[in-house]
């Protein structure tokens, strides 16, 4: 069974040892230095999306993420969310129960640490509670029912997070000289996940983390941080801190995303630490392609100049697992350039 840190840990003095990473995997520190020019790209801007788009892929080259202010998500709505996650997180161990899951075959799951949980050498500091959002009606009945308020709250959430995500992808598709419109609806986006991280406050943050290094799998996601700081981005040979913007969402390009703009679009490495004076929730929404999706280069000349093989999702998701979650890893194997590339 699935024992979330919410439920057993909480007021917790000292970071047990299975919570403990090796020495060259521990943050080390408490203070970090602040990524302080992270782009800010307002979606509203008066110019127009054909000032908006540059400055996108220039983020995405760039600083491989970028903030989203005039995103037409609600600040009301953002803040409802927030309140409707936390709400049921801190609902009795009972109510969360039935959602315990470490399958991926489980539509709406809770979890502590990782899917790994049973089998990792050490945990990490969190919960995570991840349901499918897209279509909405077959989905919604999932969720909790308690808190009374989540399901309608969390389902107008996601459907407003949805239109945001496909605007976003419409100017990354103009901005990749994508004729079609729509380019990334169907399956390239088939699943919508919603991925709660719930971090307890922790006795000390330099021990542990609260998701390790890692590249998103997935198409994109749109991250709504609240306002407490824990994620971080590594830049420059070291790791940096993310400042929430709790108005913004922060947006990252996943690794499917580099493979289609054919290795020009950058996925960043990151991680998220935890910190000792409060908890901190986000709320990330995912754009999963389909397993049958065929992933490949969307205006590539020809086979050669092709960074990646072409591949399903489905065959990327079983390397990604082989490779214990490591995406980049998993993505090393479809790269068009090593001739030792081997299918996990
Ligand atoms: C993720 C992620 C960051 C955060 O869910 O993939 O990186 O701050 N989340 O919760
Ligand atoms: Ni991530």
């Amino acid at each position: 069974m699935v024992v979330l840190m919410s439920d057993w840990a909480t007021g917790t003095s000292s970071v047990p040892e299975t919570y403990i990473l090796p020495p060259g995997q521990r943050p080390g520190k408490l203070v970090f230095p602040v990524l302080s020019n992270v782009p800010l790209i307002d979606l509203e801007n008066v110019a127009g999306e054909d000032q908006i788009i540059p400055h996108i892929l220039e983020a995405s080259q760039e600083f491989g993420c970028f903030y989203v202010t005039n995103h037409g998500v609600p600040l009301q709505l953002m803040g409802d969310a927030m309140a409707a996650v936390k709400e049921f997180l801190a609902t009795p161990a009972e109510n969360k129960a039935k959602f315990y899951s470490n399958s991926l075959d489980s539509k709406c799951r809770i979890y502590s640490s990782s899917i790994n949980y049973d089998s990792e050498e050490v945990h990490y500091w969190r919960d995570n509670f991840t349901h499918h959002c897209h279509p909405l009606d077959e989905q919604i009945h999932l969720w909790p029912d308690n808190p009374s308020t989540y399901r309608a709250v969390i389902g107008e959430y996601s459907t407003q997070v949805r239109k945001l995500l496909f605007k976003i992808l419409e100017l990354f598709r103009r901005g990749m000289g994508l004729k079609r419109a729509g380019y990334f609806e169907g399956p390239l986006s088939g699943i919508q996940l919603m991925s709660v991280n719930h971090h307890i406050p922790c006795p000390d943050p330099t021990l542990t983390l609260g998701m390790p290094q890692h590249s998103d799998p997935n198409l994109i996601t749109v991250l709504h941080q609240g306002h407490v700081p824990g994620l971080q981005v590594f830049r420059g040979g070291e790791w940096v801190d993310i400042e929430p913007l709790p108005h913004a969402f922060l947006v990252i390009p996943g690794l499917q995303l580099k493979v289609i703009s054919n290795g020009k679009l950058n996925t960043p490495k990151h991680r998220v630490i935890t910190n000792a004076k409060g908890g901190r929730t986000t709320i990330g929404t995912f754009l999963n392609p389909s397993q049958e999706a065929v992933i490949e280069a969307a205006a590539a000349a020809d086979e050669d100049s092709k960074a990646y093989t072409s591949f399903t999702y489905k065959e990327f998701f079983k390397t990604f697992i082989g490779s214990g979650c490591d995406a980049r890893l998993a993505l090393q194997c479809f790269s068009s350039n090593t001739s030792s590339s081997t299918k996990m």
